[in-house]
């Protein structure tokens, strides 16, 4: 289970994305970026980035510590944004928190150069994930002391809002034209040879067992949380093997290299 501490102050909402975190002092004395089960996907969002970022750790990726934060409502009653008070007022209980890292800098492919061996692992990582939010319009990077960071997986693994058609849904491919990362040449089969071994159901299990049981609790169609952990581990475990064959948009991007 992710450490639990208690918001003790809000600071800041950050701006920057859609769905209004915030950044909030806690017991512990940390400071973190906090997203909100009040939020617009809700629920969903939050195990989204337990999933995807207690996987990524795992892999080796360097993606900002997680916890969770209880959040009495009251806290919402001194805030005076609107919008910021609504959603405190509506995320009382466990929110999801990351370390903040301090003064980093978005990525921008222009400043900061990524080598073809660490873009083709985090391509294939959004393959295998279906990650849509990692553009370059939107690359959810971070650069910290000289090294790439990755943040917000909240728009990942599309099927958990249909399950019925999960199995359908994880077969498809997953298209890397708009890739914040395209630029630079991914060496996406190096990746998957190396990453796709490693993504067993033991470490799958593992992963989910970090999702709190309270975002897991009354999903139509499972009569436990574990049964619903055991569904995100599925098509993850069957996508690890074949998703680096079914990544679109790859030749153009070698192309582009050979242009360039
Ligand atoms: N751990 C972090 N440390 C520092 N800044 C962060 C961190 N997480 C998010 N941010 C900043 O907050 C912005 C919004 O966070 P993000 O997770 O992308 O949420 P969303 O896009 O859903 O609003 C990011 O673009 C980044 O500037
Ligand atoms: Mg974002």
């Amino acid at each position: 289970m992710l450490k639990e501490v208690i918001a003790t102050r809000y600071i800041t909402p950050l701006r920057e994305g859609g769905s209004l975190p915030g950044l909030v002092e806690a017991d512990d004395l940390g400071t973190y970026v906090m997203k909100f089960t009040g939020a617009g996907q809700g629920r969903k969002t939050l195990v989204a980035e337990v999933v995807c970022g207690e996987l990524a750790r795992r892999l080796g990726f360097r993606v900002p510590g997680l916890v969770t934060i209880g959040l009495d409502p009251v806290m919402g009653l001194g805030e005076p944004d609107q919008e910021v008070q609504g959603l405190l007022k509506s995320s009382g209980g466990l929110n999801l928190g990351m370390d903040f890292l301090s003064r980093a800098i978005g990525f921008d492919s222009l400043a900061f150069d990524v080598s073809a061996e660490e873009a083709g692992r985090i391509v294939w990582f959004d393959a295998l994930v279906n990650n849509v939010d990692r553009s370059w319009r939107n690359p959810n990077m971070l650069v910290w002391h000289g090294d790439l960071w990755l943040i917000d997986h909240g728009a990942t693994m599309i099927w958990h809002h249909h399950w019925p058609g999960a199995q359908a849904s994880a077969a498809k491919p997953y298209d890397v034209s708009e890739h914040a990362l395209a630029p630079f040449g991914p060496d996406v089969a190096s990746a998957a040879a190396e990453l796709a071994p490693l993504v067993t159901e033991e470490l799958l299990a593992e992963v989910t067992a970090e999702i709190p049981d309270a975002w897991l609790a009354d999903e139509p169609g499972f009569d436990s949380a574990d049964a619903l952990r055991h569904a995100y581990a599925q098509p993850l475990l069957a996508r690890a093997a074949v998703i680096h064959e079914r990544i679109k948009g790859i030749e153009a991007v070698g192309a582009g290299k050979g242009d360039a």
